[in-house]
């Protein structure tokens, strides 16, 4: 049995993964979260009282609680999900995504590289504890952008060439968490998924958005011509994956993610406007994203052929589905709307 330190398990695909290790393994789980905005304490009140669950509130920068972390908890796996995750706002406010994304990488790696090594005082020793792992969870849109009308796909070969502040980020961390794998021989892999949606998502990204507006006759707003295509995979589906990679990856390997699903924006917004029976004169074009990558499309035969995952959603079932959980659960969503959820913090939390 493992204990897995689960960083940023309160966000969306945190507190689902929060919910995959419990239900489909006997590890422990601790999850280290700041609560940022993205991060909710609702996700996860139906584990909130596990026995194998521990939460800690705490920022991933501050080394000297995630040292106390590893030491209180004994962690012998690491699962970053802890970041600031929206391209849109690394536009407006960049600073914040270095910090998270890329310091506090650091600090986990350092943690590891301590606590793990056998003989943490000898510089040159590259021996850690048997079993021990960290996987940093990252993102296709490290890779840039693909040529929408040319072919091509994502393979962990393809050279990074992130576009905006958020993948630059994400790109940074990754190319520290290879060089602590290269120079200490941490035990690392490093996973780059495509597009998540499903329950527990943030209504600032694509999907939850068009449905809450769209269930509530509001616009539709599209960047530019809406013809940029995501390659959309369900969450469980990620977080199966994340597990497959922990379980029986090889260390020091780069595995991608995705759901062989590429679809073009203004089709998933038409999807939904079918699915609530709603009218396309909601759909509004707004002006582009900065830098907006045109195609992502992830190419999994690695994952597929060396741990035997595959997706098990058609995006038709995880699509309506999701809608369905939007629908059934109106006061997340609205909580979460009202900014009522961050004066629960105040009061549990401080500050
Ligand atoms: P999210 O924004 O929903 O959640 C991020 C979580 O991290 C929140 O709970 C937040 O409170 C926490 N957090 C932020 N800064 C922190 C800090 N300094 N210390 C501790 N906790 C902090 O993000 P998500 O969509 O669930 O993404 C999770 C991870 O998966 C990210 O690393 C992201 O880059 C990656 N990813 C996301 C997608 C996607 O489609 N959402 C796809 C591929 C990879
Ligand atoms: O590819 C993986 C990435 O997917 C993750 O690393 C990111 O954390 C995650 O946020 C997501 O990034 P995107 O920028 O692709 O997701 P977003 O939901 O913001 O946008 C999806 C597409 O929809 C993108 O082409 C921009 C467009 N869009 C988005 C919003 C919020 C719109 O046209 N209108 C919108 O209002």
């Amino acid at each position: 049995m493992k204990t897995i330190l689960i960083t940023g398990g309160a966000g969306f695909i945190g507190s689902n993964f929060v919910k995959y290790i419990l239900e489909n393994t006997e590890h422990g789980v601790v999850n280290l979260d700041a609560l940022t905005y993205a991060g909710n304490p609702e996700n996860l009140r139906d584990v909130s009282g596990h026995p194998r669950y521990r939460f800690v509130k705490g920022d991933i920068c501050d080394g000297e609680l995630v040292d106390g972390v590893f030491r209180e908890y004994d962690v012998d796996t690491v699962a970053n999900l802890a970041a600031e995750s929206h391209v849109d706002r690394s536009i407006t406010n960049p600073e914040i995504f270095l910090r998270t994304n890329i310091l506090g990488t650091h600090t986990l790696l350092e943690a590891a590289k301590k606590h793990w090594k056998t003989r943490p005082d000898d510089k040159y020793s590259r021996e850690y504890r048997a079993g021990v792992r960290f996987l940093q969870v990252s993102t296709d849109e490290v890779y840039g952008t693909l040529d929408a009308e040319g072919g091509g796909m994502f393979k962990e070969t393809t050279p990074l060439a992130p576009n905006s502040p958020y993948s630059a980020s994400k790109a940074s961390a990754d190319l520290l968490v290879r060089a602590y794998h290269e120079t200490f021989g941490l035990p690392v892999n490093i996973t780059r998924c495509s597009n998540n949606y499903g329950p527990f998502q943030f209504p600032e990204k694509l999907i939850p958005l068009m449905i809450n507006n769209c269930g509530a006759d509001r616009k539709l707003p599209v960047y530019g011509d809406g013809m940029q295509i995501r390659d959309w995979l369900h969450v469980r589906d990620h977080c199966s994956a994340l597990y497959a990679v922990l379980d029986k990856g090889r260390i020091g390997e780069v595995y991608n993610i995705g759901g062989n699903n590429e679809k073009a924006n203004i089709d998933i917004v038409k999807l939904i406007i079918q699915n609530l029976g709603k009218d396309e004169s909601l759909i509004e074009h707004v002006p582009d994203r900065p830098g907006h990558d045109r195609r992502y499309a992830i190419d999994n035969a690695k994952i597929t052929r060396e741990l035997g995952w595959s997706p098990s959603y058609t995006f038709e079932r995880g699509l309506a589905e999701t809608i369905r959980w939007y629908a059934d659960n109106g006061a997340w969503m609205e909580n979460v709307i009202s900014g009522n959820y961050l004066a629960y913090y105040a009061e549990m939390y401080g500050d």
